[in-house]
């Protein structure tokens, strides 16, 4: 048996640093690819909340919540997640037009998805966790907790009722919900 010589083996462990290399910048320009084109990312907001106090004070107390058009036409949803709802249990919200969804808890850990979209997102208390999107199909769109968070986990979900722009009409005081139709 031919012993190989080292220069063989320098060769071959090139040739793998080579395969090596070319396989991680694949990797990277997938994960760049998928995170630029598609949005596809994790959601990275971090912005603390104190769950005890969220109901009493600041943007997710009970009259704040639902979809509000702000001064500036940025077009946000707040809601809340608790055990075993969703508050409000509808937001309503244009389509084809950049919104901005943003979640808080009282209690323990949900998550969320926007049935048919890449939403989708953890909600820990202590924290806001924030998407932006567009929603381009009109429609009601199921947003279920998919994250177990106790035995009325499974009843735990709300809807997302995405209408065409002209149809979008907030209130005065910019807000809209999906009862005022
Ligand atoms: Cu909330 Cu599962």
């Amino acid at each position: 048996m031919a012993a190989q010589t080292e220069e063989a083996v320098l060769r071959s462990e090139l040739r793998w640093v080579v395969v090596v290399s070319g396989v991680i910048t694949v990797i990277m320009l997938a994960v760049l690819y998928a995170g630029l084109v598609h949005h596809i990312n994790p959601p990275s907001n971090i912005e603390t909340i104190d769950p005890k106090t969220l109901h009493l004070t600041g943007e997710f107390t009970e009259g704040n919540l639902g979809t509000r058009v702000e001064a500036n036409g940025q077009i946000t949803s707040r809601v809340v997640a608790t055990q075993f709802a969703f508050q409000p249990q509808c937001i309503v919200l244009p389509a084809n037009k950049r919104v901005t969804l943003r979640f808080a808890t009282p209690d323990v850990i949900h998550g969320i998805l926007v049935a048919g979209t890449n939403v989708n997102t953890m909600i820990v208390p202590g924290y806001v966790s924030q998407v932006h999107t567009v929603f381009t199909k009109n429609g009601d769109l199921l947003m279920p907790c998919h994250e177990y968070c106790g035995l009325g986990h499974s009843q735990m979900w709300a809807t997302v009722r995405v209408v065409p722009e002209d149809q979008f009409k907030p209130g005065p005081d910019g807000r809209a919900t999906c009862d005022a139709r």
